[in-house]
């Protein structure tokens, strides 16, 4: 519950039940890249003009910080209850280290110091903190959907995440919530297991939309590590 509410309720009747902040970070992140290729290029081919544009992205950039930053709040209050993440923590971080690099550049500007080699060093010290914000932020969103597993089946997690996470968070399933993971009688044991990642079928026997695993992509020793891993977080089947 927090005083954000009604905004994400009227989202939610319009029929956007996405996170906000998301989007607007393009806003930020495209403006840093561009001040960082501008800056570059404009440098290293000796075009003030190409400099200048550079200088506009970077003031652009601090301006955009301030509402992705106040829609990244309200996402972490609305999904996450406020709860302090360990991505979350770094993303504080990493957003306040942006705002003081992108204020100092902008100091550098205005006091006519735009020539400056360290403004160079500010475009690209953002664009790899931006490139920082970004991986937390996936992490945020696709990390912590692989059920935590003991270090002897981390090869079958890592399996787990690459290629059956983004479709089977946590064992369920995104695209056909009846089909979920856990509890799936192609658990039952390991060569039907390996005949369903193989060949996966609706139950009318039609392809359906999870892809088909051949060896080329999972052999049958990481289907048996995959397997192991499954069998070990979510447990076996219900016989019969
Ligand atoms: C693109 C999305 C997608 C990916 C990736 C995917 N699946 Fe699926 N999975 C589905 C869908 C949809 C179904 C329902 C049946 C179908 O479409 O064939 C399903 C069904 C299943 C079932 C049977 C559930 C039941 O109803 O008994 C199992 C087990 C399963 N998937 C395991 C996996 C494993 C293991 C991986 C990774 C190697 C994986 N899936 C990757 C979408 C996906």
């Amino acid at each position: 519950m927090t005083i954000f509410n009604p905004l994400y309720a009227v989202l939610t009747a319009m029929g956007f039940t996405d996170p906000i902040h998301p989007p607007l970070t393009h806003m930020p992140i495209g403006l840093v890249v561009a001040a960082l290729i501008f800056g570059l290029t404009g440098w290293l081919l000796r075009r003030p003009a190409w400099s200048q544009a550079a200088r506009y992205c970077l003031g652009l950039a601090w301006l955009f910080i301030f509402p992705t930053v106040l829609l990244g709040f309200m996402d972490w209050q609305h999904y996450y209850q406020g709860a302090w993440l360990l991505p979350i923590i770094v993303k504080i971080g990493l957003a306040s280290f942006l705002f003081v690099l992108l204020s100092i550049g902008l100091i550098l500007v205005k006091t006519g110091r735009e020539e400056s080699k360290a403004l160079l060093a500010i475009y690209l010290i953002a664009f790899l903190t931006v490139g920082g914000l970004g991986y937390f932020g996936g992490r945020l969103v696709f990390g912590g959907r692989a059920p935590a597993a003991p270090p002897a089946l981390e090869a079958g997690k890592n399996l787990f995440e690459n290629n059956c996470m983004a479709c089977h968070p946590n064992g369920g399933n995104a695209i056909m919530p009846q089909a979920i993971i856990i509890g799936s009688d192609m658990l039952k044991d390991f060569p039907t297991f390996l005949g369903w990642i193989r060949d996966p079928r609706l139950d009318n026997g039609k392809k359906g939309p999870m892809p088909d695993f051949l060896p080329g992509k999972i052999s049958d020793k990481q289907a048996r590590q995959l397997y192991d891993y499954l069998i070990g977080v979510l447990g076996k089947p219900p016989a019969g």
